[in-house]
């Protein structure tokens, strides 16, 4: 139960990790950015493992699953990242909507190919989000933000690779 004030607000228990207020609160901000990419990239990619057709059905069909479940599992760590720094994680579609740097998945489902390059801009742009949290982290020290962006910054890289290979003739 965290404690009233005597003004009545309630007030958080204080938070002493060697990292200060302000830098808790910029890397726990490019982390909710980072959340809302990934979820968001997973909600696509999930949803083009629905609505792939065509001749490379069964091959995008797998494929996709398979890069959906490891977005899946990546946002959880994310998220208690978030909350080990001492911030709320923003978990609607309305906040990452607004956090997002990724658009929300076409109304109509794409061509198969169209849909493969739409996640490997999805994957090169949450790297570039990843990529914009690392200064901050960085700088304070956090080196435990630093290990998670580096392993998101590794399966985005790989990803958009894999993804770019098949848009190649
Ligand atoms: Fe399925």
């Amino acid at each position: 139960m965290a404690k009233k004030s005597s003004a009545g607000a309630t007030k958080a228990p204080s938070i002493n990790i060697g990292i200060s207020d302000k830098d808790r609160a910029a890397i726990a901000g490019g982390l909710s950015r980072l959340l809302a990419d990934t979820y968001t990239l997973y909600l696509t990619t999930h949803n083009f493992h629905w609505n792939v057709t065509g001749p490379m059905f069964n091959t995008l069909h797998a494929m996709f699953m398979e890069q959906y479940t490891e977005l899946w599992n990546a946002v959880d760590p994310v998220a208690e990242r978030i909350r080990s720094l001492g911030h709320p994680a923003p978990g609607s579609y309305a906040a990452y909507g607004a956090l997002a740097s990724i658009p929300d998945a076409p109304a109509t489902p794409p061509a198969a190919l169209e849909m493969v390059r739409i996640l490997k801009e999805g994957h090169e742009a949450v790297a570039r989000t990843a990529r914009s949290v690392f200064p901050l982290a960085d700088k304070a020290g956090d080196e435990p933000t630093a290990d998670l962006l580096t392993q998101r910054l590794t399966v985005h890289e790989q990803t958009a690779w894999m993804l770019r290979s098949l848009l190649e003739s």
